[in-house]
C-alpha cells in the first residue's frame, strides 16, 4: 500500500477515532465507571436508559464541570477533542441509540410545590435539599440497599450540566435498571414533574470546605521529655476512646532490636467505630488509617508531636462527606496533640 493511502485511511478510520477515545476514557473514567461503562463508584454509563436520556452537551459538560465535592473530579486539562473523542467511546457501546438534544427554555413550574413534591417522593434517595445519596456504594462489610448511589442534584456541576428539559425527562422515564423511578409510578403528573425541575434549578450547591489555609501537618511543642511525650500521647489516645494497635520507632524492622533510633516514635490507635463509619462513606479513607501521631526529638532536644492534617488529604478526594469525617479526625488529633503537650 502506497504511504499517502495508508494515512488517508489510518484518519479516516472510525475505529481509530474510538481506539483514542478508549484510551482516554480508560485512563480518566474507567477507574470509577468500570472499563465498560457498567458503573462502581460512579453510576453506569453504558446503560441504555442513561444514554437516551443523556445529550452529548450534558456529557460534555459534566467532563468539563465534574461534580464538586461528589467525587468526580473536573476534567480541565482535557481539550474540546479529547472530550467529544471520550463521548464518542461511551456512545459506542449504545450504537442504535440516538443521543437526545434538548431545547434549552426554562420549564414554567412553581418551585414551591415542588419541593413539597420533592420532600415527599424523591428525598428518600436523593435527601433532603438534593445533597445526595451517602457514601460511595462500595462497601467492605455488608450490601447495600442501593446498588447506584443517587447523585447529588444541588451539585453545581450538575446543574450547569442538565438543562430543564434533560431533568423533565429523566424524572418522567425514570432510569430502568437503576433505583430511580418514573414518575408515573410515583404519582407524579407532569405538571408536578415541572414544579419539581424549578426546585432543583433553585437548589443552592452545598458549600465545599475551605483548605487553603490549612498546614499539610498538625505540630505541638512538648514541655515533656521524648518518653514522657510518648506515654501521654497514648494516655490522651486512650482518654479518647482510641485502642492502641502499636508504636513504631521509624527504623524498626530495619535495624536490630533494640538499636533502633531514639527520635522518631510513631504511635498507631484506632476507633473502631469511626473505622467503619469513615469506610463506609468513601473506602480511600483507609489510607489515612489507622490514626498516627508521630513523636519526634530534633538535633537541638526539642520534642515535638505532629500528625498528618486530615483536612488537607481529605481534599483530594473531591468528597464533601469525606472532607465532613476528617474535619472530625482533625479535631481528633488536635485534642491529641493538645492533651499530651498540655
Ligand atoms: C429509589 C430511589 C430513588 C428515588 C425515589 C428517586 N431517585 Fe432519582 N435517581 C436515583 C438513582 C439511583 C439515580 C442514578 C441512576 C443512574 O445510575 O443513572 C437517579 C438519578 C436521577 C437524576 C439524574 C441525575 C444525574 O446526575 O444525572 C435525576 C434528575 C433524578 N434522579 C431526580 C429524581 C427526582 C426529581 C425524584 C422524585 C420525583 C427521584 N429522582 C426519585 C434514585 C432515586
Ligand atoms: C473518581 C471517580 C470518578 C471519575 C474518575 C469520573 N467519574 Fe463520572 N461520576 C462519578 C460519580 C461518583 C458520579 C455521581 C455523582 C453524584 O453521586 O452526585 C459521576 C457522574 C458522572 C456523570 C453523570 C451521570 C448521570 O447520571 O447523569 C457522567 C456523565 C460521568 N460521571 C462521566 C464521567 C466521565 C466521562 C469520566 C472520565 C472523563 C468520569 N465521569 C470520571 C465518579 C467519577
Amino acid at each position: 500500500m502506497r504511504p499517502a493511502i495508508f494515512i488517508a485511511l489510518l484518519l479516516l478510520s472510525p475505529a481509530l477515532l474510538a481506539a483514542d477515545g478508549h484510551a482516554l476514557y480508560q485512563n480518566h473514567c474507567a477507574a470509577c465507571h468500570g472499563l465498560d461503562g457498567q458503573g462502581g463508584v460512579g453510576i453506569p454509563l453504558a446503560l441504555a436508559a442513561f444514554q437516551a436520556q443523556a445529550s452529548d452537551d450534558y456529557l460534555a459538560r459534566t467532563i468539563r464541570h465534574g461534580r464538586p465535592g461528589r467525587i468526580m473530579p473536573p476534567f480541565s486539562q482535557l481539550s474540546d477533542a479529547d472530550i467529544q473523542a471520550i463521548i464518542g467511546y461511551i456512545r459506542s457501546w449504545q450504537p442504535t441509540i440516538k443521543p437526545p438534544v434538548y431545547q434549552d427554555t426554562a420549564v414554567a413550574g412553581n418551585a414551591i410545590t415542588g419541593k413539597k413534591l420533592f420532600d415527599q417522593h424523591c428525598s428518600s434517595c436523593h435527601g433532603a435539599n438534593g445533597v445526595g445519596g451517602r457514601g460511595t456504594g462500595v462497601m467492605f462489610s455488608r450490601p447495600h440497599d442501593l446498588p447506584i448511589v443517587p447523585p447529588a442534584l444541588n451539585n453545581s456541576g450538575f446543574l450547569a450540566s442538565a438543562s430543564d428539559a434533560m431533568i423533565h425527562s429523566v424524572i418522567a422515564h425514570g432510569r430502568s435498571n437503576t433505583p430511580m423511578p418514573a414518575a408515573k409510578l410515583l404519582g407524579v403528573t407532569p405538571t408536578q414533574i415541572n414544579d419539581i425541575v424549578s426546585y432543583i434549578r433553585s437548589l443552592k450547591p452545598a458549600p465545599l470546605a475551605d483548605i487553603s489555609h490549612e498546614p499539610a501537618i498538625l505540630v505541638a511543642d512538648s514541655p515533656y521529655n521524648y518518653d514522657e511525650t510518648i506515654a501521654k500521647v497514648k494516655a490522651a489516645a486512650v482518654g479518647m476512646n482510641f485502642r492502641l494497635i502499636r508504636d513504631q520507632a521509624l527504623d524498626s524492622g530495619l535495624v536490630e532490636d533494640g538499636k533502633e533510633t531514639r527520635s522518631h516514635m510513631m504511635v498507631y490507635f484506632c476507633n473502631f467505630k469511626f473505622l467503619y463509619d469513615a469506610l463506609a462513606i468513601d473506602p480511600r479513607v483507609g489510607l489515612f488509617l489507622p490514626c498516627r501521631v508521630t513523636v519526634i526529638k530534633t538535633a537541638d532536644g526539642k520534642v515535638k508531636v505532629m500528625s498528618i492534617n486530615p483536612k488537607r488529604l481529605s481534599h483530594i478526594f473531591n468528597n464533601n462527606e469525606l472532607d465532613q469525617a476528617c474535619e472530625e479526625m482533625h479535631k481528633l488529633y488536635t485534642s491529641i496533640l493538645e492533651e499530651a503537650t498540655l
